[in-house]
């Protein structure tokens, strides 16, 4: 008999049921770094410090959580809108479809989430069940995490036609025209995003915020395609000492399909390498089918998530 109650229960319990999907999630990428013991725990008292969060249980025994953070305001265009990061929704995979349908039938007749309209989940990609069961649930996929060792990237040319430079995060502006080609990307069909706009004062507090490093492409004096990379991804598994990812990327559209990001991405390794790092993240929107084609070439995707905007906010009454 499945009983579902809010997580107000000891979380070294949810600790322990989590790493089981961790360990698994470890075997099947092996491209990820190992995680110090202690990410797991700090990612999730971290969290559950700030959220709402369910506990599944058969017969006493844990077999699903769900949690998420926000409520937050303009959430993807909708009004109100939550997230359940990685690990933080896993159910047991044979059960997973009715673990999950009533975690979620839960957590939206809880008050505190009143007024909420859209909800995204983050599971590790292999998790078949689950996700089955998310997309029944009327969700639709919308970003991917991918994992990459930089020995198995592409490797750099000698003797590629445009220059390749790296730009300090304190001259980010310099390359402002660049980014806003991304935006307008990201603005248009299909992807139909609610970007936010590259404003100078944007650019650079968000440079300086994540020390980015950007290699840009020249064509002259012209700048005609740009990566970003920080330390940190979008989840805990991507703050790692051996690792780097990348958030920002892209080509003028005239200067498309010649190679530009391939050569980009193979110069970023090179320059990580020779600070003995070994591995490269990347997060995206699969609804980006440029981002989904270029990435998902040379890196493994191992997480997806999925969105929901529902046709009425929440409410209980
Ligand atoms: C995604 C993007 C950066 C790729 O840059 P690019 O310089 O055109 O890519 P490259 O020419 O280096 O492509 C390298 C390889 O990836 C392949 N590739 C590129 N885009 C692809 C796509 N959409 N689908 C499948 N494969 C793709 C190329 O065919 C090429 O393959 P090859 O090695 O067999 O020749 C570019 O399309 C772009 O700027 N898009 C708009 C902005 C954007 O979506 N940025 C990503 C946001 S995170």
């Amino acid at each position: 008999m499945l009983t579902i109650a809010p997580f107000d229960s000891d979380l070294d319990e949810v600790v322990a049921f989590a790493r089981r999907f961790e360990q698994e999630a470890l075997e099947h990428y092996p491209a990820l770094p190992r995680p110090d013991l202690t990410a797991l725990p700090d990612m999730l008292n971290r969290i559950a410090a700030r959220s709402h969060g369910l506990v599944a249980r058969d017969r006493g025994e844990m077999v699903g959580c769900l949690t998420v953070i926000g409520p937050f305001s303009n959430y993807h265009g909708g009004a109100s809108g939550i997230f359940s990061p990685l690990l933080t929704c896993l159910a047991q995979p044979e059960h997973a479809d009715r673990i999950f349908t009533e975690m979620l039938t839960a957590l939206g007749e809880a008050s505190e989430l009143d007024g909420v309209d859209t909800m995204a989940v983050s599971l590790f990609a292999h998790q078949a069940n689950l996700r089955e069961s998310v997309v029944l649930n009327g969700f639709g996929a919308r970003c991917a995490d991918a994992v990459q060792q930089l020995d198995l990237l592409p490797q750099s040319t000698s003797d590629f036609p445009f220059a390749i430079e790296e730009v300090h995060w304190r001259d980010a502006v310099s390359i402002i025209e660049v980014k806003r080609a991304l935006a307008a990307h990201l603005n248009g069909s299909p992807v139909f995003m609610e970007y936010f706009d590259f404003t100078p004062e944007f650019v650079a507090k968000k440079s300086e915020e994540r020390e980015s490093v950007h290699l840009i492409a020249r064509d002259g004096d012209r700048i005609v395609g740009y990566v970003e990379a920080t330390y940190a991804g979008e989840n805990y598994l991507t703050i790692h000492p051996t690792m780097r990812n990348i958030c920002g990327a892209g080509v003028l559209p005239e200067y498309r399909d010649r190679g530009i990001m391939r050569e980009l991405v193979a110069r970023l390794a090179d320059r990580y390498r020779a600070e003995g790092i070994t591995t490269l993240g990347v997060d995206y929107e699969t609804m980006n089918p440029n981002a989904r084609g270029f990435w998902e070439r040379y890196f493994v995707p191992y997480t997806r998530s999925f969105e929901r905007r529902f046709d009425r906010p929440w409410s209980r009454s």
